[in-house]
């Protein structure tokens, strides 16, 4: 695996990938790498010639500071992950390399997608996503790139990203990866302590319990059972917890019955860590 700190070097070396015909599959993520984070690289390694996975700490996508001091680094341990799998390339620029202007950020309108959910929790974080993942794709010029459905909001704002500015890239959304107990990896969970881990199961599954259980029960019933689920365990404090429209991720309500697709997303503190996960029914 060949490591490149800065734009200039990555861009002479993948000119020359480029000129040869290579597809480049790309895996932006933000470090502290699991299986979750590697099945991306699995499935580009698997479409693509050549696999770039970039790690970087996006500071404009953090919304409480505290947040972004305690996020996970471990860039030892990454790149012992991914020289395991053969990734091709890792590009891990620092913060005065992507933002040589200062911190500024995106101000398209991407409409309610970047109001909702997360975005109403986390005022300006798909900003800093759009801003980091733009400059990425503008410096990488990916032919295909992958992203987790972990994420399913960023999914959605990225999809309307490539549709707007880069129309040629392929965009590849993949399962999310979970432990055998349903909790779903996340770079926070190493926060968790071990009591946190166990109770945080609780909501996976809530969103199993929902699925099981879809066609039988009003909306609102099916939330309260789930709230319930994720409320006796007294680490957790639920910040969200939506049952909607797949594409404009609007709240659906009434019998569940009358709903053939939809997602539930939620937020929960445990302690001071936030954890997401969404399940599509
Ligand atoms: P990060 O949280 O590091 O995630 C990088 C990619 O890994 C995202 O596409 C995310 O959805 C995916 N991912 C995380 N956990 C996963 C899981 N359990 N199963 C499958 N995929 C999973 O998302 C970001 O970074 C940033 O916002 C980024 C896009 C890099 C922009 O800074």
């Amino acid at each position: 695996m060949i490591v490149f700190k800065t734009i200039k070097t990555l861009q002479t070396y993948l000119n020359t990938k480029k000129g040869g015909g290579k597809s480049i599959g790309f895996v932006p993520t933000m470090g502290a790498l699991h299986q979750g984070h590697i099945s991306l690289i699995l499935k580009s390694k698997a479409q693509t010639d050549l696999t770039i996975c970039s790690i970087f700490v996006n500071p404009t996508q953090f919304n409480n500071p505290s947040d972004l001091e305690k996020y996970p680094r471990n860039a030892s341990a990454d790149m012992k992950l991914l020289a395991a799998v053969k990734c091709d390339v890792l590009f891990m620029p620092n913060v005065l390399e992507m933002y040589p202007n200062g911190q500024t950020k995106n101000t398209e309108d991407y409409g309610e997608i970047t109001q909702l959910l997360e975005g109403e929790k986390r005022p300006g974080h798909f900003d800093g996503v759009i801003t980091i993942v733009s400059r990425l794709f503008e410096i990488i010029e990916p032919h295909e790139t992958f992203f987790g459905q972990k994420d399913y909001q960023q999914c959605l704002l990225v999809q309307e990203l490539i549709n707007r500015h880069f129309p040629k890239i392929t965009f590849n959304i993949e399962a999310t990866v979970r432990q055998k107990d349903g909790l779903a990896l996340s770079s926070r969970n190493t926060r968790l302590s071990e009591a946190q881990q166990i109770e945080a199961l609780a909501i996976s599954k809530s969103l199993f319990y929902i699925k099981q259980n879809w066609g039988n029960d009003t909306i609102e019933n099916l939330i309260a059972a789930a709230e319930k689920m994720i409320e006796l365990q007294k680490s957790l404090k639920i910040e969200y917890f939506k049952i909607c429209n797949r594409t404009h991720l609007t709240a659906l309500n009434g019998h569940s019955k009358n709903y053939k697709e939809a997602v539930i997303l939620t937020a929960v503190f445990c302690g001071d860590i936030r954890l997401i996960d969404n399940l599509i029914v």
